[in-house]
């Protein structure tokens, strides 16, 4: 089905690399006008390369989502790039693999100010861009199947994934009669650089005894046979982003290959 994306100016944070890499690798593909937006620099200007390659349309920014003027400037060059803002998908995060009893305060900052803060300012500064334009708009986060249920031990993660679930369905009521959509996508296991970190974090802890044993025990029991890859997740991005999903907001999609059924 050919989607709406030509010409949209879309944002995906933490796309330097991993699940944000694809979403906007696909949604480039479809006509889209990308914002590459990553802490690390390098990475996102090789995306954006990569997609002015093949002939999509991207710029590379420097983003730190916990930073305000930082997240304020990517709005900034957006605008100045695209001549506008019509979708931001919220998908820069981090995750650690601590036993519950082990969080210490630090830890729980660090992890709530990239998933939780970092969500939460980028959402503000998007969506009044979004109200000043006028015309609506897309907002896309992306929380996981920890924003579902509690995993131990990634007590903290979960935590902020909840609070990314807590403030799509908030931003949803607060923003529906200006026409803006807020939505958000709860992947499950995703080989990405993220899993290798927290698969090493469960052998650093003494949890399991060889490299990729918890990532196969978290994917085991997936009823559709198979961890999921990153283009996994192009579909209901390029649904959420399009005018497919207009009608809907303050969902939080899981899209995991049957892990978590809700
Ligand atoms: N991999 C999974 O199994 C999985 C499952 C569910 C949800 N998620 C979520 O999906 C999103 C992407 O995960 P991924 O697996 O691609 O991870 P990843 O670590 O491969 O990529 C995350 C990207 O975010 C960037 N980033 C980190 N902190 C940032 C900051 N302060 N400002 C800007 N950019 C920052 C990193 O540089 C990196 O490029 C995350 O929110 C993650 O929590 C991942």
């Amino acid at each position: 089905m050919p989607s709406d994306l030509e010409g949209r100016a879309i944002v995906v944070t933490g796309s330097g690399r991993g699940i944000g890499e694809a979403i906007a690798r696909g949604l480039a593909a479809d006509g889209a006008l990308l914002t590459i937006a990553d802490i690390d620099e390098g990475n996102a200007s090789t995306v954006a390369e990569g997609i002015r390659a093949t002939g999509g349309k991207a710029i590379a920014v420097r983003v730190d989502v916990t930073n305000r003027d930082s997240v304020k400037a990517m709005i900034a060059a957006t605008v100045k790039a695209h001549g506008k803002l019509d979708v931001i998908f919220n998908n820069a995060g981090i995750a650690q693999t601590k036993p519950f009893l082990a969080i210490t305060e630090q830890d729980w900052r660090r992890v709530m100010d990239t998933n939780g803060l970092g969500v939460l300012i980028c959402m503000q500064e998007a969506i009044k861009q979004m109200i000043a334009q006028g015309r609506g708009g897309k907002v896309v986060n992306t929380a996981s199947i920890a924003g579902k249920q509690g995993y131990e031990p990634l007590a903290h993660y979960s935590a902020s994934k909840f609070g990314v679930v807590a403030l799509t369905q908030a931003a949803a009521r607060a923003f529906g009669a200006q026409k803006i959509n807020v939505n958000a996508i709860c992947p499950g296991v995703v080989a990405t650089d993220m899993w290798k970190l927290i698969d090493k974090g469960f052998k650093d802890e003494g949890l399991t005894s060889r490299d990729n044993e918890a990532f196969e025990t978290f994917s085991a029991g997936i009823l559709l046979g198979r961890p999921s890859a990153a283009d996994d997740l192009c579909g209901v991005s390029r649904f959420l982003a399009s005018s497919a999903s207009d009608y809907m907001t303050g969902q939080s999609l899981v899209v995991d290959g049957g892990m978590v059924l809700v």
